[in-house]
């Protein structure tokens, strides 16, 4: 059993939908436990570092314009394949690919405003995580029920 640790963002239009507690729900319902979580509101600089890998496509501006438009909520989940385990639960970049019962299917209004955020890899994952919290403040726990 490989325990893995992801980033996940819910982005502002997740925030403004209304829909935090249900997107987490869904995350623990499908053994992705969040050991961090905090509101931010990224400025222009921490968008672009974040999304630094896909400075040179076309639509980069709108994507750290969208990001920085309002308030999202950072987490670590950790769990047994959590990388990709999140990557099914959340569904395809374009909800209108994403499969039913997706959080992007269910939430996301399109390909900009697609609700979540989840890292693609193993070193994508380390290089994210580190890029918004510091060691000190993941909080691992067991499930006792
Ligand atoms: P995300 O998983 O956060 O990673 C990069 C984001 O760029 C992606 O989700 C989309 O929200 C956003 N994006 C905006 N336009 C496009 C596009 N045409 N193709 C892919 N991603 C896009």
């Amino acid at each position: 059993m490989v325990q893995e640790r992801t980033l996940s963002i819910i982005k502002p239009d997740g925030l403004e939908k209304g829909v935090i507690g249900k997107i987490i729900a869904r995350f623990e319902e499908h053994g992705l436990k969040p050991v961090a979580i905090r509101l931010a509101h990224l400025s222009t600089r921490e968008a672009e570092g974040f999304y630094a890998v896909h400075k040179a496509r076309p639509f980069f501006k709108d994507l750290v314009t969208f990001m920085t438009s309002g308030p999202v909520v950072l987490m670590v989940l950790e769990g047994e394949n959590a990388i990709q385990r999140n990557r099914d639960i959340m569904g395809a970049t374009n909800p209108a690919n994403a499969a039913p019962g997706t959080i992007r299917k269910d939430f996301a209004t399109d390909v900009e405003k697609n609700t979540v955020h989840g890292s693609d890899g193993p070193d994508t994952a380390k290089a994210e995580i580190a890029y918004f919290f510091r060691e000190t403040e993941l909080h691992p726990y067991a499930y006792r029920r």
